[in-house]
């Protein structure tokens, strides 16, 4: 009797250091020994799927070119061509480094170059979340329950990109249908539009620990899915919620206060798309006072939606 009461005293004590630590959900149902999987981080197993690089991969002789730890040599892994560009005279940022003036783009590597033949080759949305499914080069989808890939329709006039599934998002396997994915809905029908109206998305598809901000290199290895996403949503209007997803998507360095509320148009799949940056809901809901701000945003992407395209 009394080891029993020991014992759940001593779990209860291990519960609370866990939630003191951020351990805000199980992923899984077994625990799992990530120190026993050596130095390498969280997805760090990827593998290329295609059976040719692997046999190449295979027979590289001792001292041969090394593997990533994607597993995949860099060179055997073929780079498509971005499918959506930023602004002139923008360029995308792939890591903290890279947005310092006067440091080249750091070459991406094989995790972000699987991603790109893999989302190239999806001709559906099916395809592209069956091919993300697939994928472990992300380092987030070890720590995550679900894979949250788009919530509304396939096909929108307007696509919304948030910054990354938090908690709620990632129990249920969609974007925003927490408290700030009330509040985006809420913003939506202001506008008249509804779920079935809009195409709602993320710049990372799993659920950062701990709700932190996705790492330059995360929303980079996600990028060549959601350019993909963009072209087959073919949308006319991308909104982008908060800093995360403009810096993403419009290749700036700039922070959202200074780019929000302004058109600027992107290249998607050779196509122009006209995109406006605005707050996002989390943020308005920790300051309330800055929603007439992102009021004056969705009237623009309104009044653009009703004039057939962005001005
Ligand atoms: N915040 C985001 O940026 N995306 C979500 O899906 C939820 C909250």
């Amino acid at each position: 009797m009394q080891i029993d009461a020991d014992m759940r005293a001593l779990a209860a004590t291990l519960l609370d250091w866990y939630r003191e630590m951020g351990v805000d959900t199980a992923i899984a149902d077994e625990p799992v020994d990530w120190l026993a999987q050596g130095d390498a981080a969280p997805g760090a197993a990827f593998r290329l799927p295609s059976a040719a690089a692997d046999r190449h991969a295979d027979s590289l002789p001792p001292g041969g070119e090394r593997l990533r730890p994607g597993g995949t040599p860099p060179s055997q892994v073929r780079e498509s061509p971005p499918l959506f560009s930023p602004p002139q005279g923008e360029r995308a940022v792939t890591s903290r480094a890279d947005a310092r003036p006067g440091f080249s783009a750091t070459p991406p590597d094989a995790a972000e170059l699987a991603a790109r033949s893999l989302a190239g080759k999806a001709a559906t949305l099916e395809e592209l979340e069956t091919a993300l499914a697939a994928f472990d080069g992300c380092g987030l989808k070890a720590t995550a329950k679900n894979l949250c890939f788009y919530r509304g329709v396939p096909q929108a006039r307007l696509m919304i990109i948030g910054e990354a599934p938090g908690r709620e998002e990632d129990l249920e396997g969609k974007p925003f249908v927490g408290r700030a994915g009330q509040l985006l809905d809420k913003m939506l029908a202001a506008i008249s539009l509804k779920e079935e109206n809009v195409h709602i998305t993320n710049v990372v598809y799993w659920r950062p620990p701990g709700n932190r901000t996705p790492t330059p290199q995360e929303a980079q290895v996600c990028r060549p899915f959601l350019e993909r996403q963009m072209q087959l949503v073919d949308p006319e209007v991308v909104l982008l919620l908060g800093g995360a997803a403009a810096k993403q998507v419009l290749g700036t360095t700039d922070g959202i206060m200074r780019i929000r509320g302004k058109w600027r148009q992107i290249e998607v799949g050779g196509h122009p798309v006209q995109t406006m940056a605005t707050l996002h809901p989390a943020y308005l809901l920790r300051t309330p006072a800055a929603k007439r701000q992102a009021w004056r945003d969705l009237l623009a992407v309104q009044t653009a939606l009703d004039q057939g395209s962005a001005s």
